[in-house]
């Protein structure tokens, strides 16, 4: 039977429906996250409550694996649409994962000044300069996402980039670029930092997001649609075994 590992960012709206599904539930505490184990649908489950940002969820998930050896990771959460067809409550699986604040500047002189427009997204790999190399998702995640994708009746389903990063972009303009260049979908903050630690331990993983807001659509904030992604992810591991 396998072991999942599902983290979200904030707990109080993104993981609160599934520990009230939690059977058994025990908790552990790290110094840096805490651990919500038991069972749904009598899978082992481990709940990561990770906090916000890139550094808490890579902790997070590399504690999360070198503690429990996990057979599959979902990320979830919610994020802020990016295309005019992705409205608030519509679900954003990503395929892949993009790092947007991982930026290399133009060389300016002195007194050329700075312009966000000249601003490039890389990898700092070693040896690979000015590449941008996406991290990607568990095609066998995605296919079982297909499967059951039809039992999401509050929004649309999209599959695609999402953009990752210590940021939140209101401008519009910014967006809509970010969106046309690099073809992302949705921004949240933790899902490349996820499928970057995962990869590298080669576990399965997935970022699957509900929009909260979509500043171009003027759609404002509401994290409490997060509800919506939990309900999703119940459903989701019904798929898994
Ligand atoms: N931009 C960035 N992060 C967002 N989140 C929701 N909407 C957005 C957005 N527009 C998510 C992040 C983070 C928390 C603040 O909400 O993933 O965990």
């Amino acid at each position: 039977m396998s072991k999942i590992l599902i983290i979200a960012a904030m707990a109080d709206v993104e993981l609160n429906y599934l520990i009230s599904n939690l059977e058994d539930c025990k908790i552990e505490k790290t110094n840096l996250c805490k651990f919500y184990i038991g069972k749904i649908y009598e899978k082992e489950i481990i709940l990561c409550d990770s906090k916000v940002g890139l550094i808490n969820a890579a902790a997070a998930t590399t504690i999360a694996i070198e503690k429990y050896q996990p057979d599959y990771i979902i990320n979830q959460g919610c994020a802020g649409g990016f295309g005019r067809n992705i409205h608030k409550s519509d679900i954003v699986v990503g395929t892949e994962c993009i790092n947007i604040t991982s930026i290399m500047t133009k060389f300016k002189k002195e007194g050329e000044g700075y312009s966000l427009d000249d601003w490039e997204l890389i990898n700092y790999l070693a040896g690979e300069k000015d590449r941008l190399v996406p991290q990607k998702a568990s095609d066998k995640l995605i296919k079982m996402i297909r499967q059951m994708e039809d039992t999401y009746i509050e929004g649309k389903i999209h599959y695609g980039v999402i953009g990752s990063g210590d940021i939140w972009n209101k401008e519009c303009d910014r967006i809509i670029y970010l969106n046309k260049k690099y073809g992302i979908l949705c921004e949240d903050m933790e899902g490349i930092a996820i499928y970057t630690v995962a990869n590298q331990y080669k576990i399965p993983a997935i970022d699957i997001r509900v929009i909260s807001d979509n500043e171009i659509l003027k759609e404002e904030y509401d994290r409490n649609i997060s509800i919506n992604i939990q309900k999703f992810t119940m459903n989701l591991l019904k798929e898994i075994f």
